[in-house]
């Protein structure tokens, strides 16, 4: 889809991207990331003319940039930067419809754009009319993103866009752009110097250092097979850990080995097939194994007996989660196995602490 050949850029006598070669492809999300100053902004500003190379080509669907038009080209790239540039004295309606309106598209089918756009990036219509200060961080870059795609260009650039916003927001962030990229599939080159980003929103990740390419490869390879040194402190010590963000629940859980109960079962029976499995938590399904709570064995140091008391809103996770997330909420709920639901709650089985474990030790 995007070519870079031979690109190099100085400015004045230094060298800002040297000599650099890859293919950047369709419908993936590209990350590149390296310590500040190693080119990546550079390159980026590249691909749309926004700077235009010292030596060498940048190719898009097998055409030269430098045969096209430059404000031409970069209308047909949608461009996320941090703080998302909105114009402070135009709303969220204005701001989002600037590239339809310099395509001279009807101001009907601009309004339909809006309101599919602001959809996307779940934001309700009603933000159309405020203004980007009115906004949080995290709303003024969907609609920055929002903005971005106005035209549905085929290719997004965007440099560092969630650089600015608090670590929660960012999260959040991150999981709606995944679910807004799997709807929209465009080819995007996205600039970080945080490395859990690249491995969390990365195909592929582009490793630069000093204006050179390190490393250039899918995430699971990077983590596995890090080219060098650098690229080995850059993933940290706990890259083991961080590659759990590539292995998800469905492959993981397990269909045996605890217990299951209906919330009207009695007690007694509960109880004794609790303690014949030495388990302290029962799963609780209805009759369609649709997943209402569990039943938790207590027992108080001035009770004889042992009782049950019902949970109805544990800890769970899905089966499309990542074993990260997971064993986070593990730490969080202080629970070494959790149950696993699908996305329309039926319980199909439980996640053992364990069983993660054992994972990241049977790798190298
Ligand atoms: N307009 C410019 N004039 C001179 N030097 C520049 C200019 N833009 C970037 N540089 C230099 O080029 C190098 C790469 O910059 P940049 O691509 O912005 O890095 P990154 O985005 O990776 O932090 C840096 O050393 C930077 O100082
Ligand atoms: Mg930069």
């Amino acid at each position: 889809m995007i070519d870079l050949k031979n690109l190099t850029k100085k400015f004045g006598k230094k060298i800002a991207v040297k000599n650099l070669n890859m293919t950047i492809e369709k419908g993936k999300i590209t990350m590149l990331i390296g310590p500040s100053g190693c080119g990546k902004t550079t390159t980026l500003k590249m691909i749309n003319r926004l700077i235009d190379s010292t030596e060498g080509d940048i190719r898009i669907k097998d055409k030269s940039v430098y045969d096209l038009d430059p404000v031409e080209l970069r209308r047909s790239i949608g461009y996320v930067i941090q703080e998302t540039g909105l114009f402070p004295h135009m709303n969220v309606f204005d701001n989002i419809a600037i590239v339809p309106r310099l395509l001279k598209w009807e101001e009907k089918k601009i309004k339909l754009r809006v309101e599919e756009l602001l959809n996307l990036v779940t934001l309700n219509t009603e933000y159309m009319y405020k203004y980007p200060l009115q906004l949080s961080g995290g709303e003024r870059q969907r609609v920055g993103l929002a903005r971005a795609l106005a035209a549905d260009p085929e290719i997004l650039l965007m440099d560092e866009p969630f650089g600015a916003i608090d670590p929660i927001n960012r999260s959040k962030l991150h999981d709606s752009f995944i679910s807004i990229q799997e709807k929209i599939e465009k080819t995007i080159v996205f600039v970080t110097h945080d490395i859990n980003e690249a491995i969390k929103l990365g195909d592929k990740i582009a490793i630069l250092k000093d204006g050179d390419l390190v490393q250039y490869d899918n995430v699971y390879n990077i983590l596995y097979e890090p080219e060098n040194e650098f690229v080995e402190k850059l993933l940290g010590h706990d890259r083991n850990i961080k590659a759990l963000v590539l292995k998800k629940n469905r492959d993981y859980y397990v269909t045996e080995g605890f217990v299951t109960c209906q919330r009207s079962d009695k007690p007694d029976a509960v109880i004794t097939r609790l303690q014949e499995k030495n388990k302290k938590i029962a799963y609780v399904v209805d009759s369609n194994n649709k997943f209402e709570g569990l039943f938790l064995l207590e027992k108080h140091k001035k009770d004889t007996e042992p009782h049950l008391s019902f949970v109805d809103n544990p800890v769970t996770v899905e089966k499309n989660n990542n074993l990260q997330e997971t064993f986070s909420l593990m730490i969080e709920a202080g629970e070494g196995n959790l149950p696993v639901l699908t996305d329309k709650n039926q319980f199909i089985g439980e996640i053992r602490m364990d069983d993660i474990f054992n994972e990241f030790k049977g790798e190298r």
